[in-house]
């Protein structure tokens, strides 16, 4: 089994990730998110939102609908540009990116990265016919076009008066179109930041691996506005900003780069954007965007709704269209870079090394034996304890106390408690580490 594989069985055995509509035999790149996924993605947004928003006097949060006025999509470039380059199968007309599948010729012939993304049609068509590159299954490949990625709805109660309007792309530009609403309810001087969590959709020409690329995702975004002179202070700030919290994370810096992409490869919205990068088993990959998107969506979204958004200095003031950088990062890509980081095989045990405060439990509690109610009743009343005292507890009273720690030790439990005959007389439990095994005894009140 390779780490993929690996990832993806004990994701479904142990309630994390399941595939979509399994009963119905599956849909192709949506996963549903078990009871443990569930609260592993919970941990993290919490953690975003508590540096992000909280932490930070001048950046505020928004929650907004979905499928906004198609007019968004328009002013925002998405309906014009939103789109990949796509080539067909001519046989059994399967498709794929054909950035990806002429990178992937390449660095299988020549064991190098090669980054198509963003070349002009033109420029792919003449790559895959002077290379002869074929499709997977070894048919010839059709010219490449563009797909555009926004997902099309059609809504509304009566059929002829139903309006085509969009998922949202991006989480963002509702931020964009709510700035002036929030700026003056909030009483925001620049530079301040509205940050957002929540679910885009794109109609993703190939998806995978697992759920590292999917159709329906979650984004959690900051959009800084600035004075164009600040922007570039800005960004450098939002870089090692971003590298410091995924570090804060468990992740070590070494498997974390970042790479400016050429123009080439950048968003029709993005004058510098900086992919932040994390060596996969699969290779390095993108799951973190930081983006200098100048004035470009303010601007359009001005001029599409006939809507002053300048902003009007309060000391010196100069108005301006303010500028904006972005931090961009997928929920569930970042939950799938900790689950790879975290992975670790030992001699007898697999270990999932979560960071406590990302890991499903914090605790998990243990009557030594399941037939002593003694035993049962006081390890209840530390489960009770840690849970009102906000944590979420594992319990387990079967089999032996080792077949428990390894199960524990498989989701990521940092600490199992265990309570014996001892507990009883002198009101000590056993506690152990998760990643040492080492156990020590600690009194019931010093829990927490
Ligand atoms: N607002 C800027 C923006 O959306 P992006 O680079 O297209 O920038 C930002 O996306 C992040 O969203 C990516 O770094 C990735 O983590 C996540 N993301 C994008 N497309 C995704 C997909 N199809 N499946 C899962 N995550 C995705």
């Amino acid at each position: 089994m390779d780490a993929v594989q690996k990832i993806t069985s004990l994701c479904k055995r142990r309630g994390f990730v399941f595939q979509s509509s399994e009963i119905y035999g599956g849909w192709e790149a949506a996963y549903d998110f078990g009871p443990l996924g569930a609260e592993m993605l919970r941990n993290i947004r919490n953690l975003w939102w508590k540096e992000f928003v909280h932490k930070q006097p001048n950046i505020v949060g928004l929650d907004s609908a979905i499928i906004s006025h198609p007019r968004v999509w328009e002013a925002s470039g998405h309906v014009e540009s939103f789109a990949d380059a796509m080539v067909e199968d001519i046989k059994n007309n399967k498709r794929y990116r054909a950035d990806h599948i002429i990178g992937e010729y390449f660095e299988k012939k020549n064991g190098e990265e090669f980054n198509a993304d963003g070349m002009s049609l033109e420029e792919l068509d003449i790559l895959i016919a002077e290379n002869n590159i074929l499709s997977p299954d070894g048919n010839k490949l059709s010219k490449a076009r563009k797909f555009n990625s926004l997902v099309e709805v059609s809504i509304g109660t009566l059929e002829d008066a139903k309006a085509t309007a969009y998922l949202r792309g991006e989480t963002c530009q509702p931020i964009f179109y709510n700035y002036a609403l929030v700026r003056d309810s909030m009483r925001m001087k620049i530079p301040f930041g509205i940050a957002q969590i929540g679910k885009a959709f794109r109609n993703e020409i190939k998806v995978g691996p697992f759920f590292f690329r999917t159709r329906e995702f979650e984004q959690m975004e900051m959009e800084l506005y600035v004075h164009p002179s600040d922007a570039e202070n800005q960004m450098a700030k939002l870089k090692s900003w971003a590298i410091d919290w995924l570090v804060s994370l468990g992740i070590p810096e070494d498997k974390l780069r970042l790479r400016d992409q050429d123009f080439k490869e950048r968003a029709h919205y993005n004058k510098i954007a900086t992919d932040v990068e994390y060596r996969f088993p699969f290779g390095w990959k993108e799951f973190q965007g930081l983006h200098y998107r100048s004035d470009w969506d303010l601007s359009r979204h001005a001029e599409f709704s006939g809507t002053n958004l300048d902003y009007t200095d309060p000391v010196t003031g100069e108005k301006y269209v303010p500028h904006v950088v972005e931090y961009s990062i997928g929920l569930n890509r970042l939950m799938l870079v900790l689950l790879f980081d975290a992975y670790v095989e030992e001699e007898e045990r697999v270990v999932l090394k979560l960071h406590p405060d990302i890991a499903p439990y914090r605790y998990a509690v243990f009557p030594l034996l399941k037939n002593k109610p003694e035993l049962v009743d006081k390890a209840r009343l530390i489960y009770n304890t840690l849970v009102t005292k906000g944590y979420n507890v594992a319990w387990d009273d079967r089999g032996n106390i080792g077949k428990r720690y390894y199960s524990q030790d498989e989701i990521g439990t940092p600490y199992c408690i265990t309570v014996d005959f001892q507990t009883l007389e002198d009101e000590t439990v056993t506690i152990r580490d998760r990643d040492t095994a080492s156990q020590r005894r600690l009194r019931i009140d010093e829990l927490g």
